[in-house]
């Protein structure tokens, strides 16, 4: 091949990359006390980046107007709190349609969403917190995206064989849900 087509091939495929890695933007939000969600969250990021999106991380109390705005996809988690998703998560779900304006505007209208959680006993709420967080989300009409199986990404931090909070079967899970995350919001987005 000649070097001039050689070069424009070669910026063409760079270029293509660039575009692939800016084409979706996901944020992931949570609340965390201890660091076991926060640990979810930095492996549903880490999914999500290895699907080519550009991804924002945040604690739930710093989630602005315009990370919503301009995030494609956005993944919710929570500490279970009593058999919920905590208080700071539930506001943020409120506080999201009134004082950041998105039930009036729309915005977050086919936007896709995914919810994760963890829980200190085997079976105590993290169902039923990641059910919480999607009505939430679902409220927006965003679109959920799952796990095949499941509502979301979860982990049990509480019992003796998790000594060290989240399993890596369980960070494994989460970093699925980040790519497929990445996968429907760029179809969404299509
Ligand atoms: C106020 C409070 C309430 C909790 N309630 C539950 C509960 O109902 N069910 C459960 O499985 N774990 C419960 N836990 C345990 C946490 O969900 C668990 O330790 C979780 O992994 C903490 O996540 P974090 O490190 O991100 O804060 C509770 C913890 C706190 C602080």
């Amino acid at each position: 091949m000649a070097l001039p087509a050689l070069v424009s091939l070669l910026a063409l495929s760079v270029s293509a990359m660039a575009s692939y890695g800016q084409d979706v933007s996901v944020l992931v939000a949570y609340h965390s006390q201890s660091g076991n969600t926060e640990a979810m969250a930095e492996a549903l990021a880490e999914g999500a980046r290895s699907g080519g999106a550009d991804v924002a991380v945040k604690r739930i109390g710093e989630v602005t107007q315009e990370d919503l705005e301009a995030a494609d996809g956005v993944a919710l988690g929570s500490p279970v709190h009593m058999g919920d998703a905590s208080v700071e998560v539930r506001k943020a779900l409120v506080d999201w349609a009134y004082e950041l304006g998105f039930w009036r505007s729309r915005g977050l209208m086919n936007k896709a969403c995914a919810v994760f959680a963890t829980g200190g006993a085997p079976s105590n709420g993290k169902e039923f917190t990641m059910l919480s967080m999607a009505l939430g989300m679902l409220q927006y009409g965003m679109v959920l995206v799952t796990p095949y199986g499941g509502l979301g990404a979860s982990a049990t931090t509480g019992i003796p064989e998790h000594e060290k909070g989240v399993g890596e079967h369980e960070i494994e899970e989460a970093r699925k849900l980040g790519a497929r995350l990445v996968e429907v919001a760029r179809l969404l987005k299509e």
